[in-house]
């Protein structure tokens, strides 16, 4: 180990409980998986938290539509949820939901310091209303013509012809998304929270905890004044209840990050662990990995909320792009919506863990799922590269040598001290949350060792001296032992199998100190195989049929 003992509570942003897990999604939980198993097989306390996110307006249409109650929808989805992340090997120390006593807990604490900071004002506010429906609507469930383009069924936020922002009164012939009817304009009291008391706090906060692109961005911002942020919504509303404010709740965003802390609370109950030695403890680290569209609630309401709770705001906040398909936008017409659970019936979740890791960067940048690119990438590199060493030396070792490892010979010894000579490198790029950088390493010494294993031979060698043949043999597969240490986080399956072969336990970074010499292998098993274009059109074309909500 090379540095001290950390202890790292690590969040994914969570995902809505109204709708299904598809690629895009996976783009922010695999990597926060790679980065999360990173740290534990360092030798680190980590904890990798995340939850459901059940309240809002969606959660409450979708259940009504369905004839469910919204908690009978949200358990569905939790189930749904659970199965499709451990199926791409996401392993989560605590996955628990918003709608949670603990959260509501939380929820309350961190309110009653805002209103006792000052920060929360109220405001009569015009809002659209379903007679209909009985409920205000939201931006999305509403459509009209946009004021300024006059382009039809644009929703209440904005057009997308002419990118116009607006308030949603200002569309022309406005309509109930749910009903039809034409909604009427009525006032309502809402509680804001204001932003401009930590004008200070948040401009010197941003740049410390977000990347710069990200805080360049939100702080172009403050050339104005902070505008309040509307925390309230009024019943008809699935969420929790405002104390001392009947009939109004908490807007989901409210209690949406909060639900970090109350997921982490849980697993603290189940483990015999105290809340404050791992949140609010100075001595701990705290990341969240969020998507681009999201940051303004992570970097801007979240800090100030926890800063006047006294509560520790995090150490960073990661922000990732966006996932597109071919270059495209993901578009259910195209079949390019994939639902992990489409993926999963046709394609194997390594592959994907695989490919996201050969793309992600630890930047805002987009990464792009090019189909073809897949292909060749899983073909060539993961089972023509990397997982060939094991499968030639492995098997050819059992085939004519009885499957016994002997010792490495000197140029193969040199090779794989070469390889472990690259930990700190490759730790560097995992610890940068540089994936991409980590597979080029593994490339590299897959390289190598597969042209050592070409110039030696030893399926020629094998009948003239098999001793050295052995030696060769136990050297290339030294080497890939190595390789599978290192993609132990992005592919912890994989590497388990690894590990099996070589009758080890899974790994730790420190097994990189071992070798595995004069011992006898176990029977080898599938570690990776090729995958098909033609799985691939099945899957988009799944895609493009299937129902989908998001
Ligand atoms: N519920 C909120 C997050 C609350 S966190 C306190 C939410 N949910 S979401 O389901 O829409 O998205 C969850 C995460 O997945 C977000 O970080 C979002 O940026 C990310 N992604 C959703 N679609 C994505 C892509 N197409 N590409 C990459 N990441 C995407 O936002
Ligand atoms: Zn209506």
């Amino acid at each position: 180990m090379s540095d001290a003992k950390r202890r790292v509570v690590v969040t994914a942003a969570l995902p809505y409980a109204n709708g299904d897990i598809h690629i895009g999604h996976l783009v922010e939980y695999l990597q926060t998986d790679f980065w999360v198993r990173f740290q534990k097989m360092r030798g680190h306390e980590c904890l990798y938290i995340c939850a459901d996110d059940t309240h809002g307006t969606p959660v409450m249409i979708r259940a009504r539509s369905e004839g469910v109650s919204p908690r009978e929808l949200i358990a569905r989805s939790y189930e749904q949820h659970i199965k499709d992340f451990a199926e791409f090997q996401i392993r989560f120390d605590s996955y628990y939901s918003t709608d949670s006593e603990e959260n509501r807990a939380f929820c309350n604490m961190i309110f009653a310091a805002m209103e006792r900071s000052g920060a929360v004002s109220t405001r009569q506010l015009p809002q659209l209303y379903c007679e209909k429906d009985a409920m205000f609507l939201p931006d999305r469930f509403v459509r009209g013509g946009c004021p300024k383009c006059g382009a039809g069924g644009q929703y209440g936020d904005s057009c997308d012809t002419c990118g116009q922002t607006y308030s949603a009164e200002e569309l022309k012939d406005a309509q109930c998304v749910m009903c039809g009817e034409a909604p009427v304009t009525r006032e309502s009291e809402h509680l804001f929270f204001e932003l401009e008391p930590f004008r200070d706090f948040l401009s010197a906060w941003i740049p410390k905890h977000t990347a710069p692109d990200v805080a360049n961005k939100l702080l172009e911002w403050f050339s104005e004044p902070l505008r309040g942020w509307c925390i309230s919504r009024d019943a008809p509303y699935f969420g929790f209840e405002i104390p001392g404010r009947p009939g109004k709740f908490f807007y989901v965003w409210v209690d949406a990050p909060i639900g970090y802390m109350a997921s982490l609370k849980k697993w603290c109950g189940e483990n015999g662990q105290q809340f404050d030695d791992w949140w609010t403890n100075p001595g701990a680290e705290l990341y969240h990995f969020i998507g681009k569209d999201i940051v303004r609630f992570h970097c801007l309401f979240w800090p100030a909320m926890l800063h006047v709770a006294g509560v520790k705001t995090p150490d960073q906040v990661f922000v990732h792009g966006f996932l597109t398909v071919n270059g495209e936008k993901m578009s259910k017409s195209k079949g390019t919506f994939v639902k992990a659970r489409t993926y999963l019936d046709h394609l194997n979740p390594q592959d994907l863990r695989f490919y996201y890791a050969c793309k992600l960067n630890g930047t805002t940048d987009d990464l792009d799922l090019n189909l073809g690119d897949f292909v060749s990438r899983v073909n060539s590199d993961l089972v023509g590269k990397i997982t060939n060493l094991a499968s030639r030396g492995a098997q050819m070792l059992h085939k004519r040598l009885g499957g016994k490892m002997g010792a490495m010979d000197a140029e193969g010894r040199a090779l794989w001290l070469a390889a472990c000579g690259r930990a700190e490198a490759v730790a560097e790029h995992y610890e940068a949350r540089d994936f991409s950088k980590v597979m080029v390493e593994v490339r590299n010494l897959a390289d190598t060792a597969n042209q050592y294993f070409d110039t030696q031979a030893p399926w020629a060698l094998v009948k003239t001296d098999p001793e050295a043949a052995r030696q060769v043999m136990t050297s290339v597969l030294n080497i890939f032992r190595v390789l599978a240490i290192y993609l132990q986080p992005i592919l912890p399956v994989y590497a388990e199998r690894v590990a099996a072969l070589f009758r080890e336990d899974p790994y730790q970074w420190a097994d990189l100190q071992k070798t595995v010499e004069d011992t006898a292998l176990a029977p080898y098993a599938y570690l990776a195989t090729r995958v098909e274009m033609a799985a691939i059109e099945k899957m988009i074309e799944a895609g493009r049929n299937e129902r989908m909500f998001s």
